[in-house]
């Protein structure tokens, strides 16, 4: 069997690319917002039900745009439970991140320990819907609004996901999305912001491209963000398979769930209230009661060719940038450490078998 991986990226048939190529390279438009920038945003925002998205290059340059477009500055709230981009977005911007454990159930900031965390230099809160699962948006736009605190989701992980208001992209002051190759939607590269004002998405195009308005004004010390006239005809093209490539990954989910309900010591993280969920990741924590570590599992399954990842291990707050800071301290996060200790994210993509499913599935109920 050749390797499995934890995840492979979903590509559309290479022929219907062409013709875009072909009209890119007869139109000699390769980026600065060309047409096919402007109807992947246009076509986005119909997909996704939000008002106004920004593309970029990657989700990173996104976040730290974001912060840049509210003019955060001083120390903001998140989570160690994350990929390092999420932190590092604040630290490109001189932020000092304040990190609070998260919850058990779901691995998402936990709103109940933000407070004790605020600080007179607290300005804002960066939360991560992690695995796509909705945080308690709730609870934090309340904290927020008492505060008078901005709230930036980083919604890498969140692409299609809904709750019973509509796109869980609509909370907060602003979204990030991604687009890597690794995620449910991808364009290679890319990322979005999501933002509910024209106001907001003039002032992030600005920064996205230098700074610029027009030939000869620069109103911003902005970055080079743009996502070019490739990736965004790719995404053009991806959009019109997402919906399939979902429903793939809800079959490989629910075969996992079924073969794993009754393995001892393996707990499926459960969706969290979503009513349109995107499978993105499929995380089970390896428990105390199950016969072997889960390093010892990771171990055994990559030897047999299967390669799972330990998202999120390490923590952030663990890493030699963050490790100083009093909130990294593992007594301030316990449960984000044991949680970075347990979980394994297990192949899940749209062209996975489910014969594969059940070999790992075996893999793991033998141990
Ligand atoms: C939670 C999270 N935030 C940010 C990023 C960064 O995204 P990008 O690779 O598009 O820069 C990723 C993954 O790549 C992620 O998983």
């Amino acid at each position: 069997m050749p390797p499995i991986y934890v995840t492979q990226p979903y590509l559309p048939p290479l022929e219907e690319f062409i013709p875009y190529l072909q009209k890119i390279w007869s139109s000699k438009v390769l980026t600065n917002g060309g047409p096919f920038h402007q109807q992947l945003e246009q076509a986005l925002c119909e997909y996704l039900g939000v008002k106004h998205l920004a593309l970029f290059t990657n989700a990173t340059i996104a976040l730290v745009t974001a912060l840049q477009a509210l003019r955060i500055t001083g120390e903001v709230i998140t989570t160690p439970y994350s990929f390092v981009a999420t932190a590092h977005s604040l630290l490109w911007n001189g932020i000092k991140p304040v990190f609070v454990d998260v919850d058990p159930s779901t691995l998402n900031l936990n709103p109940a320990k933000i407070e004790a965390a605020i600080t007179p230099q607290t300005t804002a809160i960066m939360p991560v819907h992690v695995y796509g699962h909705p945080c308690d948006v709730d609870a934090i736009q309340k904290i927020a609004d008492n505060y008078n605190l901005r709230v930036i989701y980083d919604a890498a992980h969140t692409f299609g996901v809904q709750d019973n208001n509509g796109s869980v992209l609509n909370y907060g002051d602003l979204s990030v999305l991604s687009f890597h190759a690794t995620k449910v939607f991808n364009t290679f590269e890319g990322g979005a912001i999501i933002c509910p004002d024209e106001k907001t998405k003039i002032r992030i195009d600005h920064l996205k491209n230098f700074g610029h308005v027009g030939e000869v004004n620069v109103v911003a010390p902005g970055i080079n963000g743009k996502m070019s006239e490739f990736n965004a005809a790719l995404g053009l093209l991806q959009l019109k398979y997402v919906d399939q490539a979902i429903l793939l990954r809800k079959k490989i989910d629910a075969a996992y769930r079924e073969r794993l309900k009754t393995v001892k010591g393996i707990h499926c993280l459960d969706p969290t209230g979503e009513k349109v969920a995107n499978f993105a990741y499929f995380p089970i924590l390896v428990q105390g009661d199950y016969p072997i570590s889960r390093d010892a599992l990771y171990q055994k399954l990559k030897d047999s060719g299967i390669h799972p990842r330990r998202y999120f291990y390490p923590l952030i707050s663990d890493f030699p940038m963050y490790r100083g800071l009093p909130s990294a301290n593992r007594e301030n996060l316990p449960v984000a450490t044991a949680a970075a200790q347990q979980v394994l994210c297990l192949p899940i993509y749209p062209d996975l078998d489910v014969a594969v499913v059940d070999e790992i599935s075996s893999f793991i109920a033998a141990q």
